[in-house]
């Protein structure tokens, strides 16, 4: 049936304060909340014995993905293979016997990531995918679909899809890393509990709305703006960028902070904000040396941290948005959230037509 905007000013605004129900529907349907553990559905194939992981998506989903292959790689020290589907499906990287390919898509229709789904299903390799809309051409065409439950998406620009999707990666990663005998039962309970801990702490993130229109009021002003971000937080970085240039029409580049010496610092002067994804739990002292250098240079610091980043924060950056503490693990999660709200406030006082952005739609089934 019709969805509607129950009150809210655009579907966007909706859709992002559903981000804590998306990962609560996503997460009842993948964890046993009583014993702590992961209960994702039998996978058609030994996890053990999988060589390799090849993830390929579009957009956001994309970016979830990269989430997910630094939780692959450093839970269950699985090799990934990664690309946008648009170049996966010309590059046609040699496949592994026994492989597995990982689709990630919202709509399930999107025309470069089912494209890959037939080349890689030819190659060979176990076709898993990570769907919002399971009844779809690429939920009929896998080996196994794992469902995330965000309700439906009507906002152009991604938002609770984004959070589910990541909830489901970081299933599959501790399932993984348990078939692979690289997690013990203590340490899979100490994860699944602060999946499950989510929610609640993604509802807290609304409390700070204040402090994120602050900061949209430096970036409206702006005319290209940098995403800084390291580790597990470069695609959030990315993910925030991509937002913004989506829904604002303002130009954004997202970085991992290490590189930014060699490039991006050149820009930084007061007209080109500086937006950090940088909790206290990675790489902080890196991040803040990073900060440091684009203050020296007159950029304005836009910080996304915790309570004892915001602390070391002092005096670099101009605006703080001090995030709920939460286990290092779901860190990328709950990121999300806030990066999507200041693309959304920034949209506001632009006055852009934030659920139908211009030359973009919300599936792209045309290649
Ligand atoms: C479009 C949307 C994005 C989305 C991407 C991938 O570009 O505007 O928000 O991330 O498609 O869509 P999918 O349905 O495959 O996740």
């Amino acid at each position: 049936g019709q969805v509607g905007k129950d009150g809210y000013r655009h579907y966007m605004e909706k859709e992002l304060h559903e981000h804590p129900v998306a990962i609560g529907q996503t997460l009842k349907r993948i964890t046993d909340p009583a014993s702590k553990r992961i209960t994702l559905p039998p996978m058609p194939f030994d996890l053990a014995q999988v060589p390799r992981v090849t993830i390929t998506a579009c957009g956001s989903a994309y970016y979830a993905g990269m989430v997910g292959r630094y939780w692959l790689e450093s839970l269950a020290r699985i090799p990934v293979e990664i690309d946008v589907a648009s170049e996966m499906r010309y590059r046609e990287p040699p496949q592994p016997d026994k492989g597995m390919a990982l689709l990630i898509s919202q709509s399930g229709e999107t025309a470069d990531t089912l494209g890959v789904l037939r080349s890689l299903k030819k190659a060979g390799q176990s076709i898993v995918s990570v769907l919002n809309v399971e009844h779809s051409t690429i939920g009929r065409e896998s080996d196994l679909v794992l469902g995330m439950d965000a309700g439906p998406e009507i906002s152009v620009a991604s938002t609770k899809a984004f959070t589910a999707q990541l909830s489901v990666l970081a299933a599959l990663a501790i399932e993984f890393a348990r078939a692979r005998g690289t997690m013990d039962q203590a340490h899979e309970e100490r994860l699944t509990a602060s999946l499950l801990d989510l929610p609640s702490r993604a509802a807290e993130v609304f409390t700070r709305t204040k402090d994120i229109q602050a900061m949209a009021g430096v970036v409206a002003q702006a005319r290209d703006v940098l995403y800084l971000g390291r580790g597990i937080c470069t695609p959030i970085a990315f993910e925030g960028a991509l937002k913004l240039k989506e829904i604002s029409y303002i130009h954004a580049e997202a970085y991992a902070a290490g590189e930014l010496k060699h490039g991006p610092i050149s820009l930084i002067d007061q007209t080109v904000p500086v937006v950090a994804i940088a909790p206290s739990t990675i790489l902080f002292d890196k991040t803040l040396s990073n900060l440091q250098e684009a203050k020296a240079r007159g950029g304005r610091i836009l910080v996304f941290t915790d309570t004892a980043g915001a602390k070391r924060l002092e005096g670099v950056a101009e605006q703080i948005v001090i995030m709920p503490d939460v286990d290092a693990f779901v860190v990328p999660i709950l990121y999300a959230i806030p990066v999507q709200m200041l693309a959304y406030e920034v949209a506001l006082l632009k006055g852009t037509d934030v659920d139908q952005p211009r030359n973009l739609a919300k599936s792209v089934t045309v290649e």
